[in-house]
């Protein structure tokens, strides 16, 4: 009785189908080799592991509010302003801070049929509504996102590259999204895996954001830089956004170690120039690999690939057979995907025990 009298959050909150984040861990103390959640395999460079330790000496004092070392170092690197870049607790807390700030009840957000899961969390919790477009072959159609728009239509998420299909979209295509959304439209532009994609037409949005005053770019140092767990995202964002989440964004949001960390990586740049090699070696190699074993594997601009069960060997058999070998992709099924598997690009140790328990699984010598 008394529950019922409790509080209530407010509406769509309890809509939320919580997060599920890739496993990490299994029963036993045998090594997993974790290729759930798109981490590179090689951690982050010693120089960054060392700027972390140092930064242990001062943690007593609260440090610069806005992560202005950081925000000053992504600047220097991509040649943007720093007043114009927002860091974040990871970009999760950036996308959560957009909705936050641009939607509210009544509002519609568009984002692709397969696109990361975190956006429709960041809808629903402001009382908004989330609103998938159709894909066309696992991949982001801007006709049918356009034909999604409506008077009530704030903000579009866009993953480019997607997780978990690894698709994209050509920078023609997102400047014709942008051109098609009335100007009122926030476009967010996510591209936390914009540093692995290797291809002439892509570009992470940069100039896009640098000439709008309505579309923002997200990016993090989860993946190539290594650095999921200590949570650091950055926006790139028109002046009247970056106020905007400002405004709302915590004090300190992004702690002191982690902004040495960062800072650190991004002065490492041949230690991330290995690991965009190695993933393109291997994004390659093990998408061959995998055809020839009968998976159907989705053409991916990432460190990932979505692997594609035929008929007859299914994703969940696959996963459990990897476990008993004790390898971990991720399953897919919240994303609309359920005869597929997504594996991280792991070290060539890791790439090569996947091939190898998966042309088990699929009877193959
Ligand atoms: C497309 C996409 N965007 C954003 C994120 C969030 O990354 P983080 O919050 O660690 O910066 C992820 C993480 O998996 C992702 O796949």
């Amino acid at each position: 009785m008394a529950a019922a009298c409790g509080p209530r959050p407010r509406p769509g909150v309890l809509d939320i189908a919580p997060y599920v984040p890739g496993t990490s861990t299994l029963p036993g103390a045998r090594p997993v080799v974790k290729l759930s959640s798109n981490e590179t395999p090689f951690g982050p460079s010693p120089s960054t592991i060392e700027a972390y330790h140092s930064a242990a000496g001062i943690l007593s004092r609260y440090h610069e509010g806005s992560a202005r070392p950081l925000r000053e170092a992504i600047g220097a690197l991509h040649g943007l302003d720093p007043d114009r870049i927002v860091c974040g607790a990871g970009s999760d807390e950036l996308l959560n801070l957009l909705a936050c700030a641009y939607l509210g009840p009544g509002d519609e957000a568009i984002y692709s049929a397969h696109g990361f899961l975190v956006y429709k969390i960041a809808i629903l919790a402001r009382g908004a509504t989330p609103v998938a477009a159709p894909e066309t072959e696992l991949t982001a159609d801007v006709d049918a996102i356009l034909a999604c728009v409506s008077p009530r239509t704030r903000l579009v998420f866009i993953a480019n590259p997607n997780n978990p299909t690894g698709t994209y979209l050509t920078f023609d295509e997102i400047r014709r999204l942008r051109e098609g959304l009335p100007p009122n439209v926030l476009l967010v532009l996510d591209a936390a895996y914009a540093e692995y994609v290797r291809k002439k037409d892509y570009e992470s949005g940069i100039d896009l954001v640098t000439e709008s005053t309505n579309t923002v770019m997200t990016r993090t140092f989860s993946k190539l830089y290594g650095l999921a767990s200590l949570r650091i995202g950055w926006a790139y964002c028109p002046p009247s956004v970056a106020d905007a989440l400002n405004r709302i964004r915590g004090p300190f949001n992004v702690s002191g170690p982690a902004i040495a960390a960062g800072v650190a990586a991004l002065k490492d740049q041949a230690w991330a120039q290995v690991a965009i090699d190695h993933n393109e070696l291997w994004r390659g190699g093990l998408t061959e690999s995998f055809a020839g074993l009968g998976l159907g594997v989705t053409p991916s601009a990432a460190n990932f690939l979505l692997l594609h069960f035929p008929n007859g060997r299914s994703a969940p058999e696959a996963d459990k057979f990897l476990r008993e070998r004790r390898i971990v992709l991720r399953r897919v099924e919240e994303y609309g995907l359920p005869d597929a598997l997504r594996m991280t690009i792991g070290t060539e140790d890791e790439n090569r025990a996947v091939i190898e328990a998966l042309t088990a699984f699929m009877g193959k010598t």
